[in-house]
C-alpha cells in the first residue's frame, strides 16, 4: 500500500475525513502522541488498526471524539463524577473509561463492558475528528512495544506502507500519553499517569482518587501488562543522578566493548563521555523523552537514563522510563 502524506489545508483533511469513513487507517497528530485513527463505527477497519501495529488483541483501544455530546453516543451510564470531568476538564489529554453502548463493538474494547474516551485538545486532532465526522479509535501510531511518535515522521518510520495515510502536524506538545481515568466503578482509579495529574482530578472531584499502575496489582488497564516504549538497545534507568555511579556504570560498559550514551539532565559532568541531554524541565522531558530513545537507538547500543521525581508529572514521565527499562533499574 502506498501511504499517502496529507497536510492539514480543508482539501487534505476532507480527505483524511473521507478515507476514515470508507473504513482506511488514517494517522493523525493529538498534543499527547501521533494517533492511528479509524472509524470506530466500522469493525473491520478497527480490526485492522491492531494489524497494523501488531498489537495484541485483547489490549483495547480509546475512542476519540470532537464534542462531549458524542460521548453520551458511546457511554451507556455517565454517572456525576464522569459529568464534572467532562464539563470542567475537558478537552484534556485525559482519557476516561465508562460503561459502554453496545455500538461499541467488543473488538474495541476486548471484550469488557466499558469504553475508553478521550477529546484531545489540539486544534489539529480536532480538525481532523471533526473532519471524519465519526468516533475514531486511536492507539498510539507505533509499532506495538515501541516508543510512541510525537512526530509525523516516526509515525513513517514505523507505518509507512502498512495504512492509507499520514496527516503531517506539528511535533506533539506533552510528549506522552494521557491520563486514563476509570469512572467506571464507585471509586475513581488512574489506570495510567500522565499530564493531567491526580491532584487536578481530585480538585475538580473533591474526591480522592486511587493511582494503580503498579502492573502487579490488579490488571484494570489491559495495556499495562505489554513490553512498552522499549528502544531497540537495552536502556537501565537510575533515579538517584549519582554521577559517580553513573560514570563507572557507563565505563564498566565501554570495557566490556559496548558504545553507551547517558541520557542525563546535565550533560557538563561526565567528561569525554558519550551524553544526550534528557530536558532541563519535566516538560522539556517529556516532550523530548521518545523521541531521544529513537535517535539514540540508532548511535549506540547501551543507553543509560537518569530521572528522578519531585511531582506528580514527573511521576507520568517516570511510569514511562521504568517501562522502557523494562523494569531494570541500577
Ligand atoms: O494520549 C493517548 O491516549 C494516545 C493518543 C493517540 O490519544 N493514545 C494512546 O492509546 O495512548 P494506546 O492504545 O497506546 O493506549 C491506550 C491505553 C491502554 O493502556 C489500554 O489498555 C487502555 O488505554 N484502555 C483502553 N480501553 C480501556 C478500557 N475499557 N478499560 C481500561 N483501560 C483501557
Ligand atoms: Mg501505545
Amino acid at each position: 500500500m502506498k501511504t499517502k502524506y496529507l497536510q492539514f489545508n480543508d482539501n487534505d483533511l476532507n480527505e483524511a475525513g473521507r478515507l476514515i469513513r470508507q473504513g482506511e487507517l488514517v494517522a493523525f497528530p493529538t498534543e499527547t502522541v501521533y494517533g492511528l485513527g479509524a472509524n470506530a463505527l466500522d469493525v473491520s477497519a478497527v480490526k485492522s488498526t491492531y494489524v497494523a501495529k501488531g498489537r495484541p488483541s485483547d489490549n483495547p483501544l480509546i475512542v476519540h471524539v470532537y464534542d462531549k455530546k458524542q460521548i453520551y453516543d458511546i457511554a451507556r451510564t455517565v454517572n456525576v463524577y464522569a459529568e464534572t470531568i467532562i464539563n470542567e476538564l475537558m478537552p484534556a489529554s485525559l482519557t476516561v473509561v465508562l460503561p459502554k453502548k453496545a455500538v461499541i463493538d467488543d473488538c474495541i474494547t476486548a471484550g469488557l463492558d466499558t469504553v475508553a474516551i478521550r477529546m484531545p485538545e489540539s486544534a489539529e486532532a480536532r480538525a481532523f475528528l471533526q473532519a471524519a465526522a465519526v468516533p475514531v479509535t486511536a492507539p498510539s501510531a507505533n509499532l506495538s512495544g515501541r516508543p510512541s511518535p510525537t512526530t509525523w515522521r516516526r509515525v513513517s518510520d514505523d507505518l509507512d506502507g502498512k495504512i492509507a495515510a499520514i496527516l503531517c502536524g506539528q511535533p506533539c506538545k506533552v510528549g506522552i500519553e494521557s491520563t486514563v481515568l476509570d469512572l467506571s466503578g464507585e471509586q475513581p482509579l488512574i489506570l495510567r499517569p500522565g499530564v493531567v495529574t491526580p491532584d487536578q482530578i481530585e480538585s475538580v472531584l473533591k474526591i480522592p482518587v486511587k493511582v494503580v499502575t503498579n502492573p502487579k496489582d490488579k490488571v484494570n488497564s489491559p495495556g499495562v501488562r505489554y513490553k512498552h516504549y522499549a528502544p531497540k538497545v537495552p536502556l537501565v534507568l537510575d533515579t538517584s543522578g549519582d554521577v559517580k555511579k553513573l560514570s563507572d556504570y557507563y565505563d564498566g560498559l565501554s570495557e566490556q566493548g559496548f558504545k553507551p550514551v547517558l541520557l542525563v539532565e546535565d550533560t557538563s559532568v561526565y567528561g569525554n563521555r558519550s551524553v544526550c541531554c534528557i530536558g532541563r524541565t519535566d516538560v522539556e522531558v517529556a516532550q523530548n523523552l521518545f523521541e531521544n530513545l529513537r535517535v539514540l537507538e540508532n548511535k549506540y547500543d547501551y543507553i543509560i537514563a537518569s530521572f528522578s521525581s519531585k511531582t506528580q508529572f514527573a511521576d507520568s514521565i517516570l511510569n514511562r522510563l521504568i517501562r522502557s527499562a523494562a523494569q531494570h533499574i541500577i
